[in-house]
């Protein structure tokens, strides 16, 4: 468990290797790792979405300042948020414990997001912010480089994910 060693070597990097393709195995271990990372009440509100068509790379690039690393890293991942996760049959979140410990969170989550706008997004920055610290360190633990971006016209990119099909995890 070395994790001292990817936290020192991990660092934003700007060159890929056109060549190399993670393989369907590495992308899944990865996935799976960043989906253990914590969020509050276990709302699980990140949404990780892995952008393949060379297409939509060229587009997104575009879109983040001509970025290399949008269309030549070996996987992009768009890290996005359900702002309204919290209140989605939020007892699936807690399905797995005791009757009593569910009667307690279900309705505490509920109090806790109602109508308050501002701690719905400052949770999923949170969440996102962990999840992709966890994505990069187990990335680095792989032998992977990575590079976190948020070098985007958010507009055009809002635009694109508008119309295409939503995210499913
Ligand atoms: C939220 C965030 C957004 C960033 N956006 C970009 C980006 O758009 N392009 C880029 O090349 N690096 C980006 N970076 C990388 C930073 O420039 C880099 O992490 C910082 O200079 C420290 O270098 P290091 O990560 O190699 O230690 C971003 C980092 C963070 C945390």
């Amino acid at each position: 468990m070395n994790v001292p060693a990817a936290i020192q070597n991990r660092r934003a990097v700007k060159n890929f290797d056109l060549d190399h393709k993670m393989t369907k195995k590495e992308r899944e271990t990865l996935l799976a790792l960043a989906l253990l990372s914590p969020t509050a009440f276990n709302i699980q509100n990140w949404r990780f979405v892995v952008v393949d068509d060379p297409e939509q790379r060229e587009k997104i690039r575009a879109a983040s300042w001509d970025q290399a690393q949008v269309t030549d890293a070996s996987l992009l991942i768009i890290l996005c948020a359900d702002l309204k996760a919290w209140k989605k049959e939020p007892i699936r979140y807690w399905h797995s414990s005791p009757e009593s410990v569910q009667k307690f969170m279900v309705p505490a989550i509920q109090q806790y997001y109602d109508g308050l706008v501002q701690v719905q997004r400052d949770e999923a920055m949170r969440s996102c912010g962990i999840a992709a610290q966890t994505l990069m360190l187990a990335a680095q633990s792989m032998g992977y480089d990575s590079c976190p971006m948020d070098g985007f016209d958010f507009e055009a990119d809002r635009k694109r994910g508008r119309r295409s099909p939503p995210a499913r995890r």
